[in-house]
């Protein structure tokens, strides 16, 4: 049976995550393309004075997306996240998504995100606030969380609760608490303990980075889906890899050289597009150092990357380095079990 939100059917329930500076709509709909059934917009402040300003007009572009579109909105006043919802649904929002998931710094010049997690009632009202917003729409509302604030308040059971009664139709769970930020490794059994207290959907989410993992983690927590941040980064196929290992129990090929060339080309000019020249060619950055890590020359590639200030040079570079790649090996090496990058301080930045 496929999963819903309410009454919106998904294509599967492989997620990918919401990332501030990552899951623009470019790389949404390419993790879509890749297999991924769901994806959520990068946070969208409650502030009404940033609505109109360029990085969150950005966010808010959804052109040519496939559905459902899903916008998280960020905040620490219930009657502003009330207003939050119902702008994003008058602007396309077929699911709105409440961030309590990710250590938002200066939303609401206040700490958001998981620092909600620490004011119940708080936290309550905001989930009740959209729900009213949303409802009258027929727009269902779900929820990112993490496990609680700290290890002695691991209160993401209680919360979620009361989170379901207040009509909130599907939780996702980080398995960290606020405290740990995204050091230490996630833990699945809060999550499980969730999914065990409510009715609704629940997402797993934390640390996975191979097929094996995920099919451990959903074995685990006997969670509805999975929802995939950094391993996706610079490696957007991750989902069409679980999928295949999920139904089959083998390994799927990893890519062609030559098809990630494509991918990775048409990628960037969707990215330039919507960034324009001067952010664009800047801001892709990070994703081709995710892209070229892993290989041969990647390191080196990357450094003279950087200095790269055109974004017709840079396409033609990224170009040159995967021509040269293509003539020593037909696929891609198959991703090893790594480290998942640090939150850096590009990424920081962007959730500040
Ligand atoms: C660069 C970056 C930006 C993030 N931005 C958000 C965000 O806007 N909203 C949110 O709920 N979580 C955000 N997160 C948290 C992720 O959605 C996810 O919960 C976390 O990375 C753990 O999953 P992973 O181990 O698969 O990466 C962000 C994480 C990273 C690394």
């Amino acid at each position: 049976m496929t999963l819903q939100i309410g009454h919106i059917a998904l294509e599967n329930s492989l997620f990918v995550a919401p990332m501030a500076g990552v899951t623009d709509r470019p790389f949404r709909m390419l993790c879509r393309e890749l297999g991924a059934g769901y994806a959520v917009s990068e946070m969208v402040t409650s502030r009404k004075e940033l609505w109109g300003t360029l990085k969150t007009s950005r966010r808010a572009n959804h052109d040519g997306e496939p559905g459902p579109i899903s916008v998280q909105i960020a905040g620490t006043d219930a009657d502003m996240m009330f207003e939050a919802a119902q702008y994003n649904i008058d602007r396309g929002a077929q699911i709105i998504d409440i961030n309590m998931g990710c250590p938002a710094k200066k939303v609401c010049n206040k700490w958001a995100g998981s620092a909600l997690m620490r004011d119940e009632p708080l936290a309550l009202e905001i989930a009740e606030a959209v729900v009213r917003a949303a409802l009258p729409h027929g727009v269902p509302v779900t929820l990112k969380m993490r496990t609680g604030w700290s290890d002695d308040s691991r209160n993401a059971v209680t919360l979620a609760r009361r989170f379901e009664q207040a009509g909130v139709q599907m939780l996702t769970v980080h398995g960290r608490t606020r405290e740990q930020g995204y050091k230490g490794l996630a833990e699945y059994d809060t999550i499980a303990a969730v999914k065990a207290a409510v009715r609704i959907p629940v997402v797993a989410n934390g640390d996975i980075t191979s097929p094996e993992k995920a099919r451990d983690v959903l074995a685990l927590t006997g969670a509805d889906a999975i929802m995939i941040g950094r391993a996706a980064q610079g490696r957007p196929w991750i989902f069409r890899e679980i999928a295949h290992f999920l139904d089959t129990g083998t390994h799927r090929a990893p890519p062609l050289v030559a098809e990630v060339r494509r991918l990775m080309l048409d990628h960037l000019k969707e990215h330039y597009a919507l960034y324009g020249d001067y952010s664009g060619v800047r801001t892709a950055r990070k994703h081709i150092g995710w892209y070229v890590r892993a290989l041969p020359g990647g390191e080196a590639f990357r450094t003279a990357m950087n200095a790269i200030e055109d974004c017709d040079a840079q396409w033609r570079a990224v170009a040159g380095f995967f021509d040269t790649l293509a003539g020593q090996m037909d696929r891609i090496p198959a991703a090893a079990e790594g480290e998942l990058d640090q939150l850096d301080e590009q990424a920081a930045d962007a959730l500040a």
